[in-house]
């Protein structure tokens, strides 16, 4: 009696666990029938306004593709809030509903392996974005490839603003006229190759140009603005006039610091900073920064949805874009300074 009830109930559970598997994979899986292409975009933090224009950037993109070829798409999002851990987990679910292919934003550059290794378990590619995995992970497999910019490139044409802007009228940037730039350096994350490559580089190519710099002060704001207004506070109320530009390595983080110079009621325009998002854009518009450089979020979806068409329709990216030996492909990036 008492096994027949137990018999009974595990039945019971089991088939409800079953219509809920069922269901939620009618809902979410690739309907083979209909050979909807799937594609995971999996990103760090929703937040990040650059990771954010390149995301909805790609989903008009895809929107576009299918409505002029009729192809069926479907695009996946996941936003892992900062968490690797979180993020690993969304992969393992994008690759237990059968998509075809992973766009993948990492929390952490160096956890690539991880998601490489589970991803050639099931034969699905993955293109990384924005995070740059380092070779050895990026040399496992042929369907794996990098897209983002060429940081050396960002941060030598960052440093190219301020370089201009000091020829055009030395006074109004070495306000001291002692023939040397004092500079604060304002860094995204620390284990990020572009905040690394873009703060020395920057420097680099003002040097470069003959001249002189010195550092007054830096810090770390994790490409955030509010982060990047509360240390911009810092550095005016600690050395005040002695400030002659401010060298961030994000427009975001440039837009915290003119927060502060809205605040604190300052007349300070030598900003610079790097994305070329709307605002930042705007702020240029303005004068109220010297320039941007901008990286092309546009162009940036742009190549991630074309990478991953190919890798899912069974191409390689190698055949319908340029790709380095070191897996990477690089969106294009310009200049824009204040008139
Ligand atoms: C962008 C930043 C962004 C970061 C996120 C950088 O390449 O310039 O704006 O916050 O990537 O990973």
């Amino acid at each position: 009696m008492k096994k027949t009830t137990v018999f009974l109930l595990a039945g019971i559970v089991l088939f409800c666990m079953a219509v809920a598997a069922g269901l939620l994979l009618r809902t979410e899986q690739k309907d083979e029938s209909n050979g909807t292409i799937k594609i995971g975009v999996a990103i760090y933090y929703g937040d990040d306004t650059f990771i954010s224009n390149v995301t909805n950037s790609l989903s008009d993109i895809v929107a576009k593709y299918e409505q002029e070829t009729g192809v069926r798409l479907y695009l996946g999002t996941a936003d892992a809030q900062g968490k690797q851990e979180t993020q690993n987990n969304q992969i393992e679910r994008f690759l237990a509903l059968d998509y075809d292919v992973l766009a993948v934003n990492l929390v952490d550059r160096t956890n690539a392996a991880y998601i490489i290794d589970k991803a050639m378990a099931k034969n699905v590619p993955v293109i990384f974005f924005n995070r740059e995995p380092v070779q050895a992970d990026l040399q496992k497999w042929d369907r794996l490839c990098y897209i983002g910019t060429d940081a050396v490139e960002n941060g030598r044409l960052e440093g190219s603003i301020v370089v201009d802007a000091y020829h055009a009228d030395r006074a109004a940037l070495d306000k001291n006229g002692d023939g040397i730039l004092q500079y604060i350096m304002i860094e995204g994350e620390i284990r990020h190759q572009d905040a690394v490559i873009r703060t020395e580089e920057s420097i680099q190519a003002i040097r470069d140009a003959g001249i002189a710099v010195e550092k007054l002060d830096g810090g770390i704001a994790d490409w955030e603005r509010s982060q990047a207004a509360a240390l911009a506070e810092q550095y005016f109320r600690e050395y005040g006039d002695q400030i002659e530009v401010i060298i961030c390595n994000n427009d975001d983080m440039a837009l915290g610091v003119i927060d502060t110079i809205d605040r604190l009621g300052l007349d300070f325009r030598s900003v610079v900073g790097i994305d070329g998002t709307p605002q930042g854009l705007k702020a240029v518009q303005e004068g109220r920064m010297l320039g941007t450089v901008v990286i092309d979020y546009q162009a940036h979806a742009e190549l991630i949805f074309q990478a991953a068409y190919a890798l899912a329709t069974g191409q390689r990216a190698e055949d319908v874009m340029q790709v380095g030996q070191d897996r990477s492909i690089r969106a294009p990036m310009y200049v824009v300074k204040s008139e």
